[in-house]
């Protein structure tokens, strides 16, 4: 059964706070296989990355138990100041004791539809199946943000990514943004244990209350449906403050 809960916080900070223990439990409790996550790009998540790699949490999560992967990025070398996989390196990977070989950037170098590629294979490699089985997830926490005009991963409005329900991984050439982007599909995200949004700021009310109003004209709305989902809000970008 799919369930679904909303918490709203006073502010960011709260809200990273809840998410950190929250992570943390799950992480803790998962005791047999590793503990897979996709994580989100953009800038809000940005204060629970530090927040991860500072005390208790940095001695506290399994690291060595824990697989890295993102749910998209900019194809752009991990140097560039605007990849997502670099912001994490900065932020979190380099700060704790995460093993190299559990990280899972996508490639930011070649061409982005070979990227898409290998990164699906990779995807693949690690579940051990070219298909999904059932009450098999590929993730067990699935970390989103959500855009103001209701993009989440780089999966944007009016795009022919929306579309995907075979591939895990695409390309999307968001019509604003300056980059080729790299992300799951709708499939993937599907395949997780839990979904879960962080989102802040009053810029975000609209399109959260789109979402949970099942807009069809916005791509998160797609992913009410989709595992144990759960809304993390600081107060100003909940619709009902
Ligand atoms: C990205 C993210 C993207 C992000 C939203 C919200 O690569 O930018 O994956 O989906 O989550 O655009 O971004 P902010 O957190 O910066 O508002």
């Amino acid at each position: 059964t799919r369930t679904g809960s909303v918490s709203v916080f006073a502010d960011r900070e709260e809200a990273t706070r809840h998410l950190a223990d929250w992570l943390l439990q799950l992480a803790t409790e998962k005791t047999e296989g590793p503990f897979a996550i996709a994580l989100s790009g953009g800038s809000t998540p940005q204060s629970l990355y530090s927040l991860m790699a500072t005390e208790p949490y940095a001695s506290r999560f399994p690291w060595a138990r824990m697989q890295f992967f993102l749910g998209d990025d900019r194809f752009l070398p991990h140097d560039h100041e605007d990849s997502n996989f670099g912001m994490m390196q900065r932020l979190l990977f380099s700060r704790v004791p995460v093993p190299a070989e559990n990280l899972h950037p996508m490639p930011g170098i070649g061409t982005a539809e070979d990227a898409a590629r290998s990164y699906e294979t990779r995807l693949k490699q690690f579940y051990g199946a070219d298909t999904f089985e059932a009450d098999r997830p590929l993730f067990d926490v699935n970390l989103l943000g959500l855009g103001s005009d209701g993009h989440t991963a780089s999966l944007f409005p009016g795009q022919p990514v929306l579309k995907e329900q075979t591939a895990w991984v695409a390309t999307c050439v968001p019509p604003a943004a300056p980059y080729t982007r790299i992300t799951l599909t709708y499939p993937a995200i599907h395949a997780s244990r839990h979904v879960v949004f962080l989102v802040e700021g009053a810029g975000k009310k609209e399109a959260v209350a789109k979402v949970r109003a099942q807009d069809p004209s916005c791509p998160a709305s797609a992913i009410t449906a989709m595992g144990d989902l759960r809304w993390v809000l600081d107060r100003a970008a909940s619709p009902d403050a």
